[in-house]
């Protein structure tokens, strides 16, 4: 191990983040009551230049009077260049710093983003006599802010998540897509021909660098890498598939931008029942070779070692917080 010794963000279960308009206060119980683990009451690109004000006051009413129970619950605040941004901040934090779990910011570009709101933060929260620390949930959604990911990541104590906002970086990127976090036909292998002159198709995945790239920043500062929205939200299997390889790079969860994508969203991203007593029968086969003073064992013909454990531990306390937030 290294000697530097990384901090981890607050533990939240992050399986599902649903995105709700602030502009459509109807839909903020319904949002209380799914089984998203994260809320997040948007101010940006949901909502229309014209509706910023209203929305803003919607949100500080249901931060405030909803029943929001256990959930974890975020504001999307606007980009900083833009005028909203500080009264956003301002306004929500003033009339409802202790309703209001995490702040998220869009558009990240450099540290110096985080910084600027970070001190805004600290502020209101101090003049507010806040005892709470509100975490920062940041997008990563332009070159920019994937360029500089490790120095964002690092920027703030606050961070406690990074999100790969798929639409924003293929605009930013100029990258060809079809749909929203979908796939593109046109990004494919072609094996060469077989003896019949046959040649198969593969698909890729044109996400694949910037969702890892920005895993390994996350997870570099102990933060939660998260995977963003998938439009077609008709389109079951499609999230599905999306939000399995997001699990398999290593991501906690993904955006749900409509009901119907907080069960798979849950689903993919809970340690199956097999996979939790395979971890606790590592850790019980490590606590064994420790006894005999050995530092690697054998479980089922395959080596464990060290690194098995972390994983199997933070399996297990994933699935912990699971169980607990299921008896709340
Ligand atoms: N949060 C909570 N409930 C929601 C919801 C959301 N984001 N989106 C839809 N619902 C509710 C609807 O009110 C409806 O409830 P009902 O059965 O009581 O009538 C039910 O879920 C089914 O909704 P549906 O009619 O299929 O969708 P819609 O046409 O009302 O809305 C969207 C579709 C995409 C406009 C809507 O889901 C939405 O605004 N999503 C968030 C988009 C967003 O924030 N994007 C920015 C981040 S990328
Ligand atoms: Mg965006």
């Amino acid at each position: 191990m290294s000697f530097k010794i990384v901090d981890q963000a607050t533990p939240r279960l992050n399986r599902s983040e649903l995105a709700v308009p602030g502009s459509r206060p109807e839909l903020f119980e319904k949002a209380a009551k799914s089984s998203a683990d994260i809320v997040f009451l948007d101010l940006e690109d949901a909502v229309a230049p014209d509706d910023k004000p209203q929305a803003r006051k919607n949100i500080i009413q249901a931060l405030n009077e909803v029943q929001w129970g256990g959930k974890t619950v975020s504001v999307r605040i606007n980009g900083l260049d833009t005028h909203y941004m500080y009264r956003d901040v301002v306004d929500i934090l003033e009339q409802a710093v202790n309703r209001v779990d995490l702040i998220m910011i869009p558009k990240v570009g450099t540290a110096s983003d985080v910084y600027a709101v970070d001190m805004l933060v600290t502020q209101i929260e101090d003049a507010m006599g806040s005892g709470k620390r509100i975490g920062f949930e940041l997008l990563i959604e332009t070159a920019l802010g994937m360029m500089n990911v490790d120095e964002i990541a690092a920027a703030s104590p606050r961070n406690e998540s990074l999100h790969f906002g798929v639409a924003d970086y293929a605009a930013s990127t100029k990258a060809r897509t079809t749909n929203i976090g979908g796939a593109n036909p046109d990004y494919v292998v072609l094996t060469d021909p077989d003896e019949a002159g046959e040649r198969a198709v593969h698909w890729g995945d044109m996400w694949h660098y910037a969702t890892a790239r920005m895993v390994v920043a996350a997870r570099a500062n102990g933060l939660r890498p998260v995977d963003g929205p998938f439009g077609d939200f008709s389109d079951a299997d499609g999230y599905k598939a999306q939000a399995k390889r997001a699990a398999v790079l290593g991501c906690a969860g993904k955006w749900a931008i409509h009901p119907a994508q907080i069960a798979p969203a849950n689903e993919v991203f809970s340690p199956s029942e097999a996979e939790v007593t395979k971890a606790n029968r590592i850790l019980q086969a490590m606590e064994q070779a420790k006894k005999e003073g050995k530092g690697a064992a054998a479980l089922d013909g395959r080596l464990i070692d060290i690194a098995s454990i972390k994983q199997a531990e933070n399996l297990v306390k994933t699935a912990e917080q699971i169980q607990a937030q299921a008896t709340t």
